[in-house]
C-alpha cells in the first residue's frame, strides 16, 4: 500500500496580480489566499502530509497560525525561479518513496472542494500513470495572428483545459522533472516521457486566481461555501 501526499508551489511572485505581496498571501475571504487550498488538503483523510514549497526568504509563512492543519503541514523553504523547479526541489527535499503519490496543488487554486478531492484520488489511486483534473473547453476556440486578428477557429473536440491537483507517483515524477525543465505542468512532463495521465473531469470553480479581477470570483464561491 503507498500513501497519498500533497505538495503544494508557493514560492512565485504573482506577477500578473500586479501587488506588492505575493500573490498567495493577499487577503481572500478573510485569509490568505494560501489558507484556503492548504486547510482543504490538510482535511482530506487520505492525505499524511502536506509540504508546502516556499521562497527561500518567504518571511510570510510562519506569520499565520497553522494549528488547524492538525501537524500535518510541512514548510520546505527551496521554491526556485520557476514552479517546475519548486516543484522539483520541493520533491527533493520531501524525501518521499519512488511509489508514494503526491498531489501537486497551486496555492493559488484556493477554490478546490473535498469533494472533486476526493473523487480524483479514488479515480486515480489504482492508475498506472497517474492523472490531473481538467475540464472540457467550452468556448468556441479562436486562433489569432500578429494583428490580432482571427485566422482561423480551432476546433474543440477533445481538448481540456488542465488544472491541479495533478496526481503523479513521486519516483516518476522527480524523473520526469528531471528531464524536462521547461513545463508549466507536472503532466506535460510525464507526457514528454510517451505515458499518457488520465484526465480526471473537474469544474470551472477550480480556477486559479491570476488577475486581480480574480479574487471577486473566488470570494464569492468561497464565501458561499462557509
Ligand atoms: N510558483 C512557485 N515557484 C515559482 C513560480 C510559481 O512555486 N517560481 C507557484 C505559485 O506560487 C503558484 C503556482 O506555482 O502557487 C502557480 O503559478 P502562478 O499562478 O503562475 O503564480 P505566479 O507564478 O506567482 O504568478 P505570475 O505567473 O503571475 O507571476
Ligand atoms: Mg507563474
Amino acid at each position: 500500500m503507498s500513501d497519498f501526499y500533497a505538495l503544494v508551489p508557493a514560492a512565485g511572485s504573482g506577477s500578473r496580480m500586479s501587488s506588492e505581496l505575493p500573490k498567495q498571501y493577499l487577503d481572500l475571504a478573510g485569509r490568505p489566499m494560501i489558507y484556503h487550498a492548504l486547510t482543504t488538503l490538510c482535511a482530506c483523510p487520505n492525505i499524511k502530509t502536506v509540504f508546502v514549497v516556499l521562497a527561500p526568504d518567504d518571511e510570510h509563512f510562519k506569520r499565520y497560525d497553522w494549528s488547524h492543519c492538525a501537524g500535518k503541514l510541512e514548510p520546505l523553504y527551496c521554491g526556485g525561479a520557476t514552479r517546475a523547479e519548486s516543484v522539483s526541489n520541493g520533491l527533493l527535499s520531501s524525501e518521499l518513496e519512488p511509489n508514494d503519490w503526491v498531489l501537486v496543488h497551486d496555492a493559488a487554486r484556493p477554490c478546490l472542494s473535498a469533494h472533486l478531492l476526493s473523487r480524483m484520488i479514488a479515480e486515480l489511486r489504482d492508475d498506472p500513470v497517474g492523472g490531473i483534473l481538467a475540464v472540457p473547453v467550452a468556448d468556441t476556440l479562436k486562433r489569432g495572428d500578429a494583428q490580432q486578428r482571427i485566422a482561423h477557429t480551432e476546433p474543440r473536440e477533445n481538448l481540456w483545459q488542465a488544472q491541479t491537483p495533478q496526481m503523479f507517483r513521486a519516483g516518476l515524477l522527480a524523473q520526469a522533472l528531471q528531464q524536462c525543465k521547461s513545463v508549466t505542468d507536472e503532466a506535460s512532463a510525464i507526457e514528454a516521457l510517451g505515458l499518457q495521465p488520465r484526465l480526471v473531469g473537474s469544474d470551472s470553480s477550480n480556477f486559479k486566481v491570476t488577475y486581480p479581477q480574480d479574487i471577486v470570483l473566488a470570494e464569492l464561491l468561497l464565501n458561499q461555501r462557509k
